[in-house]
């Protein structure tokens, strides 16, 4: 390896591995080089081959090709849910460290072996739990750490979807059903899961579980709507109305290239056009109450850890607002936080409290990091490149952390799928 630049390779070019981190690393010359992209989409292969100056011969529309040989020092592996083990396998094989999206994977047998294998190749997995590594989490964990509010003794966490983004992704898009991706509490609440067993900082010890797909069915349809938005008689009117979400809300918001919008079509810069005949044409366009969907729009879960902390966590589709909240209670004081608020509040008993913007926070790098997931999508990759420099620095989202909150995901579904039976995670390490 040189001594300066990573070379990486990405296999996935959607909007994670193209957009959120591909950009940023091209874009990170003095310290990341992109040699190799593998997507069986020839759009995507050619719009981020050429935007990312890879050559010819190192784009591969077909993963054989693609695994022929080790490519780069770094794989990123950005491909859908189901790919994840399998590539990872291949690439742990031939010798590369990988950072892996999430979730790794639905089935425990699985997600173990993944990490014998990681152990047995002496590589390592970074897992894109991106929310370690933003700011306010930092802040989060270094303050329950120094003993802010005395000893932790419970906490809640609320994960507001948000009521579009439950429709956009869980609803009409790609993580809708649970046999082609995951269950819901996995795939968008693994990132919690996470969270609330690194702040607690000890391992999960049972968990129970409620939640259902209450409204997005198709008992829930107006009369006499249509399949199609574009087509209906309640396009105007309906809260989840695609024409009303993708085409009015990129007017509103003055037409540029950003999400959600261009998660619906794969032409850039977009148009008035492109659009419409995405609402026409794709999975975007559908009406919420006949799409194929199977994954919840509630959820929430009760746990308890090792060392007697208890924790809640509420996944609701239904919020006008997205971000997560967060509340620690102490035997010294309490800790709020409400990311979409910008605010964090300290309240040690008996004193005046102490509030930051979240904003405003700064990291040992130096700043916030930028891009989504309030600034992680990028800090991850800043971290990245310091693990191969600094022995300062580590991968706060190994696999052996993150396998731990896939665990607490499946006791979740577990429990809910058997009416809130208590299910103890000890099932799962066995
Ligand atoms: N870390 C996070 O916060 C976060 C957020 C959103 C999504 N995700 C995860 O990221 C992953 C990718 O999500 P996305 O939104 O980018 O999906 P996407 O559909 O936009 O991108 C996936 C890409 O993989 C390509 N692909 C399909 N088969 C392939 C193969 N065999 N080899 C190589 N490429 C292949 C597809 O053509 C597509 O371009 C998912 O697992 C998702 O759960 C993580």
């Amino acid at each position: 390896m040189d001594k300066k630049i990573i070379t990486i390779s990405i296999l996935g070019v959607g909007a994670r591995g193209g957009e959120a981190y591909g950009r940023y690393i091209h874009e990170s010359k003095d310290r990341f080089k992109v040699v190799s992209l593998c997507d069986p989409n020839e759009v995507r292969l050619k719009k981020y081959g050429d935007a990312f100056e890879v050559e010819e011969s190192q784009r591969f529309l077909d993963e054989e090709g693609f695994f022929a040989e080790k490519r780069s020092d770094v794989l990123l592996i950005a491909t859908m849910d189901r790919l994840h083990v399998r590539q990872a396998v291949r690439a742990l094989d031939l010798g590369y460290d990988l950072v892996l999206e999430k979730p790794i994977s639905d089935d425990a047998e699985e997600l173990k072996m993944l990490v014998e294998k990681a152990k047995a190749n002496g590589r390592m997995v970074m897992v894109c739990h991106v929310l370690r590594y933003t700011t306010m989490v930092k802040k989060i964990k270094s303050l329950l750490d120094e003993g802010a509010i005395g000893r932790l003794i419970s906490m809640d966490q609320t994960e507001n979807v948000c009521y579009w983004h439950q429709a956009h992704s869980f609803v009409r898009g790609n993580w809708r059903n649970s046999v082609q991706t995951s269950p819901m509490i996995m795939q968008k609440c693994c990132h919690d899961l996470d969270l609330i067993q690194y702040f607690i900082g000890d391992r999960c010890k049972s968990v129970a579980s409620m939640g259902s797909l209450a409204y997005f069915k198709c008992e829930n349809k107006p009369e006499g709507a249509a399949d199609r938005c574009i087509n209906c008689k309640y396009k105007d009117e309906c809260k989840y109305s695609a024409k009303r979400i993708y085409l009015d809300g990129w007017k509103k918001c003055g037409g540029g290239d950003t999400f959600p919008y261009t998660i619906i079509t794969d032409v850039l810069p977009l148009t008035e056009e492109a659009l419409i005949t995405a609402l026409k044409e794709s999975v975007y366009g559908r009406c919420v109450y006949s799409c194929d969907n199977n994954v919840v729009d509630n959820q929430t879960v009760i746990m308890q850890f090792e060392n007697g902390v208890t924790a809640t966590l509420k996944m609701e589709g239904f919020t006008a607002r997205g971000g997560r909240d967060f509340r620690f209670f102490g035997t010294e004081g309490e800790l709020e936080i409400f990311e979409e608020a910008d605010k964090m509040v300290l309240s040690r008993y008996m004193e005046a409290p102490v509030e930051w913007k979240i904003s405003e926070l700064v990291d040992e790098l130096g700043g916030q990091g930028a891009g989504g997931h309030g600034g992680g999508d990028h800090r991850m990759f800043d971290t990245l490149y310091n693990i191969y420099f600094n022995e300062k620095f580590n991968a706060s989202s190994s696999i052996e952390h993150s396998v731990e909150s896939h665990y607490m995901a499946l006791a979740a579904e577990r429990s809910r799928i058997q009416g809130g039976k208590l299910v103890e995670l000890s099932d799962y390490r066995k």
